[in-house]
Order: structure tokens, then sequence, then C-alpha cells
């Protein structure tokens, strides 16, 4: 079972993430991976862009097109299809995938779906199984993010996250996927996030 989360920046990914691998990994094989990943090169220099930057271009976005492809062909074939092989029965619960890149690399929601159907198209890449999209207005997220900890990215400025939530919103509505998704509430409590997501997950035993 190939699982992602999708959702803007202080959707809840992450402690999603976290809450379904420790209800999991008593019963099934779990493999946690993000994207970008900290695994290749250009997973790599994607981070350190996403700290260093300071403003959105057209060029950093180019760059990033690029570099967040080749990140994750080479996680696809030298760690995601190998884990899947020797563990049938396991599970990888991924936070982030090329939808984010369709969402947050598209200056406009005409563009997501052009970056989105190209992706679709692919056929060297993993296939997904099932995807939660954590919906949640531009505001609270912001909310979330400034009382966290967290050092600030180049995407999480109000007017940045507008943008992508309206990317991801024509995403979600308009494009025919070959694998289910579940838009869930983010602004529930974590544990009844948990919960509907477990239970979404039995379903398709
Ligand atoms: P993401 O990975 O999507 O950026 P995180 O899981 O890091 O989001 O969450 C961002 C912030 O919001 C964190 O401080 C986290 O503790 C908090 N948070 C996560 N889920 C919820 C929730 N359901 N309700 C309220 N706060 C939450
Ligand atoms: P991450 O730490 O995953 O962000 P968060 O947990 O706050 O959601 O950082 C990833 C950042 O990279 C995030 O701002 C989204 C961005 N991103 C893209 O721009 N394109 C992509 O394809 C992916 C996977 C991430």
């Amino acid at each position: 079972m190939h699982l992602v989360l999708e959702g803007i920046d202080g959707s809840g990914k992450s402690t999603l993430a976290n809450n379904l691998k420790e209800s999991l990994e008593t019963k099934i094989p779990v493999l946690m991976y993000r994207e970008p990943s900290d695994l290749t090169e250009a997973g790599k220099t994607l981070r350190k862009l996403l700290h260093e930057e300071k403003k959105v271009t057209p060029q950093l976005q180019k760059q990033m097109l690029d570099l967040f492809l080749k990140d994750r062909l080479e996680n696809t074939k030298h760690y995601i299809h190998p884990f899947l092989q020797k563990n049938p029965n396991g599970v990888i619960i991924q936070d982030r995938s090329w939808i984010s890149t369709a969402a947050y690399q598209a200056e406009n929601p005409k563009q997501a779906l052009v970056i989105a159907e190209s992706y679709l198209r692919r056929k060297d890449l993993y296939s997904i199984d099932l995807c939660f999209y954590l919906r949640i207005s531009p505001d609270v997220a912001m909310e979330r993010i400034h009382e966290g900890k967290e050092q600030k990215q180049v995407f999480e400025t109000i007017k940045e996250l507008d943008r992508i939530f309206e990317n991801y919103e024509t995403i979600f509505r308009k494009l025919r996927f070959p694998f289910r998704v579940i838009r869930i509430d983010a602004g529930l409590p974590a544990d009844s996030i948990k919960e509907v997501a477990l239970s979404i997950l039995q379903d398709m035993e």
C-alpha cells in the first residue's frame, strides 16, 4: 500500500504521518518517506533552497521543477520499489508527492493541471494507491506555522499559501486520478483525523 499525504504547509501532514506510523508499525512493515527527500543530491539541494531563498521567482520554480523530478525518480528506483517488492503487505507513508509539485511550482490552476497531467503520464515513477488531502484554509495554516518553532520556508507566506491552496483545489476537483483521493477536514483535532485515516485504510485492506 502506497499512501501519500497532501496539503499546504501547516495542514498537519507530518503529525498524521507520525500518528499513523505509531498505530501501524506494530502490525505491518512501515516505510516513512518524504519529499523532498534527504537521500539524494537533488533532495539535499532542494532542502537548502527552501530554507535559503527569500523570494519565489520563475527561475527558482523551474530549478525546483527539475530537482523534484530527479529526486523522486532516483528514490522510486532505489528505495520505494525495493521496499514494496520485499514487503508486499507493507505500507509506505509518504509526506508529499508529485501532486505537491503541481500545486507549488505552478503559477496558477491551469498550469497546475498541466504539470499534474504530465506526471500522470509517466511510467517510470512510483504509483500511488491512496491519497489523503488535508484541506485547511491558508489563514489557519499560517497561524499554526507561526505557533510552531520551525524556521519559516520560502512558501510560508499568506500570498504563497493562497496561490497553492487554489492550485490544490483545482487539481482535486478537476483531475481524474487512477487512485483513491480522500479529502479530510484538517481543522479537526489530530486524534480524530488519525481515526478517520485508519478506518479508511482498514476498509481498503
Ligand atoms: P505539515 O507537515 O502539513 O506542515 P505539521 O504536522 O507539521 O503540518 O503541523 C503544523 C503545526 O500544526 C504543528 O505545530 C502541529 O503540532 C500543529 N497541528 C497539526 N495537526 C493539527 C490539528 N489537527 N489541529 C491543530 N494543530 C495541529
Ligand atoms: P516540508 O518540510 O515538507 O513542509 P511542511 O512539512 O511544512 O509541509 O517542506 C517542503 C516544502 O517544499 C514545502 O514548502 C512544500 C515544498 N514542495 C514543493 O514546492 N514542491 C514539491 O514537489 C514538494 C514535494 C514540496
